[in-house]
C-alpha cells in the first residue's frame, strides 16, 4: 500500500483512510478478518448495548426502498439490524479474538443507557485489547434517539464517565437528529472527546400504503442512503474549522468520489457500512486506486493535502455574486428525447416540430434544464464575469 495515503487518527497509524463501520459487517473476528484482507485500513466493531431490548435481531431486517424520482434513481437502506448479540463478556472475547487474528487497528463500540455502564464497558474492551473505542449515544434503535432525547448532555456524561478511566483512545460517534451539530462537537471536543463520528444514522419510517402500515417491525429504524451524504458533508465542512480533533464521516458513501469530498470537506477518515452489505467488503480496494489515481491527476502528495481543502472555499450569504445573468442554449447534441419538455416555470422552451426552442427573451438562466438534459443544453453567461 502507497504510503502517500496514510492517515493518521486519534492517534492510531492507518494505512488509508477508509474503514469498515460498525454493522453486523463487523460482528465477529472472521468478519473483520474479511474487511482486512478487502483491504480497510481499521474495523469498527458491531457495537454492543447495555440496553437488553436492542441485543437481538428480529427477522427479515433488511428493507431497500427504491426512492428515487423516476430517472434518477436512488435507493433508501433500512435496517431494523440490532446490536451485539450477546453480553459484555462475550464481546470482549469478540475483540481478544479480533485483536489476535487483525493486524489492523481494532476499534470497539459500546452503547450503553448507565454511567457506570458506560465506563465499565469501556474498561472491559480496554482490557480485551481494543485499540480505541468509539461510544454510541446516537444508535437509532437506541433509547436516547428513539425518545428524542437532547444529545449533548447525555454524550457529555458519556465522555465523564469514562474519563481518566481508560487509557486508549475514546471518541463520540454523534447523531443528526441535532439542532446544531458544530456545538455539539465543539462541546465534545472540550469534554475530552479523542475525535467525533459524524454522524449515525437517524430512525425512518416507511409506510406500505397497500398495507396502510409501517414496514420493518411496524416501527422507524436506523435509514441511510447516498443522498445522506450532501448534509452530513455540510455538516462536516462548517465544522471542521471549530475543531482540532480529527472528524470521521460516516454515511452515503457508495463510491471513491465520496471519499474524497468527506476529506475535502474536512473529515479525517470515512467510515462505510451500507456498502459492504449491498457489494461485499472487496469494494474498498477499486476505491483506493482511484483516490490515488485522483491524487496524481491533482498532483496532491498525501491525504493530508486533501483533510478540508474545500472549506476555505465556502462563501456566505452576502459574499455570493448575484449579478450574473445566463441563458440556456440548446445545441447540436440534442436528440429530442423531450425531457426539457414542460419542465420551464418560466415558459421559454417550446416544441416546433419536435424540436426545442429556448425564447431568449423569457429564460430566466435558471439551468433547470441544463441538468434534466444530459448535455445538450448549455448555459451561457450574458454578463462579464467580476
Ligand atoms: C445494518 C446496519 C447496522 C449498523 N449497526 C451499527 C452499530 O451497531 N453501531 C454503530 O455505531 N453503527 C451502526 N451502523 C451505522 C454504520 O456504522 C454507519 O455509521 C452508517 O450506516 C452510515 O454509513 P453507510 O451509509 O456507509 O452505511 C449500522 C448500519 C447498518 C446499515
Ligand atoms: S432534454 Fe436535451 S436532448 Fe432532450 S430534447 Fe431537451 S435539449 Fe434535447
Ligand atoms: S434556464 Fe431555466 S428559465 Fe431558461 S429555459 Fe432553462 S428552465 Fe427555462
Amino acid at each position: 500500500m502507497s504510503q502517500r495515503l496514510q492517515a493518521d487518527f486519534a492517534g492510531l497509524k492507518l494505512e488509508h483512510p477508509i474503514l469498515a463501520a460498525s454493522a453486523g459487517t463487523t460482528r465477529d473476528a472472521e468478519r473483520c478478518f474479511r474487511a482486512e484482507e478487502a483491504g480497510f485500513s481499521a474495523v469498527i466493531l458491531k457495537s454492543v448495548q447495555e440496553e437488553l431490548v436492542n441485543r437481538y435481531n428480529p427477522l427479515p431486517r433488511f428493507s431497500i426502498v427504491d426512492s428515487g424520482i423516476p430517472g434518477f434513481n436512488s435507493v433508501s437502506f433500512l435496517s431494523y439490524e440490532q446490536a451485539f448479540e450477546g453480553d459484555i463478556h462475550d464481546y470482549a472475547e469478540v475483540v481478544r479474538q479480533t485483536r489476535k487474528r487483525l493486524s489492523i487497528p481494532v476499534i470497539a463500540s459500546i452503547n450503553c443507557i448507565e454511567n457506570e455502564s458506560w465506563a465499565n464497558y469501556a474498561q472491559i474492551v480496554a482490557q480485551a485489547g481494543a485499540d480505541a473505542v468509539e461510544m454510541v449515544p446516537s444508535c437509532p434503535a437506541g433509547a436516547f434517539i428513539r425518545e428524542g432525547a437532547e444529545f449533548t448532555p447525555i454524550a457529555t456524561n458519556v465522555l465523564r464517565a469514562v474519563r481518566g478511566k481508560i487509557d486508549i483512545p475514546a471518541g463520540i460517534k454523534m447523531t443528526q437528529q441535532l439542532a446544531n451539530p458544530i456545538a455539539c462537537a465543539v462541546t465534545l471536543e472540550a469534554e475530552g472527546s479523542r475525535w467525533v463520528t459524524m454522524f449515525n444514522r437517524n430512525p425512518g419510517l416507511h409506510i406500505d400504503i397497500e398495507r396502510m402500515c409501517p414496514i420493518m417491525h411496524r416501527s422507524a429504524c436506523g435509514h441511510g442512503g447516498p443522498w445522506a451524504a450532501l448534509a452530513i458533508t455540510r455538516w462536516i465542512a462548517y465544522a471542521f474549522p471549530h475543531l482540532k480533533i480529527p472528524i470521521s464521516a460516516t454515511g452515503g458513501v457508495t463510491r471513491w468520489e465520496d471519499v474524497v469530498r468527506y476529506l475535502l470537506a474536512g473529515a479525517a477518515n470515512v467510515q462505510i457500512a451500507s456498502l459492504i452489505y449491498m457489494r461485499g467488503y472487496e469494494v474498498v480496494r477499486e476505491m483506493l486506486g482511484s483516490i490515488e489515481a485522483y491524487l496524481d491527476r491533482m498532483e496532491i502528495e498525501s491525504i493530508d493535502g486533501l483533510i478540508g481543502k474545500a472549506v476555505s472555499k465556502l462563501q456566505p450569504l452576502e459574499a455570493v455574486d448575484k449579478t450574473g445573468r445566463y441563458l440556456a442554449v440548446v445545441t447540436d447534441r440534442c436528440v429530442k428525447c423531450g425531457k426539457c419538455k414542460n419542465i420551464c416555470l418560466y415558459d421559454a422552451i417550446s416544441y416546433p416540430d419536435d424540436t426545442p426552442s429556448i425564447d431568449p427573451n423569457l429564460c430566466d438562466g435558471c439551468g433547470l434544464c441544463a441538468q434534466i438534459c444530459s448535455g445538450a443544453i448549455v448555459m451561457k453567461r450574458t454578463t462579464s464575469q467580476n
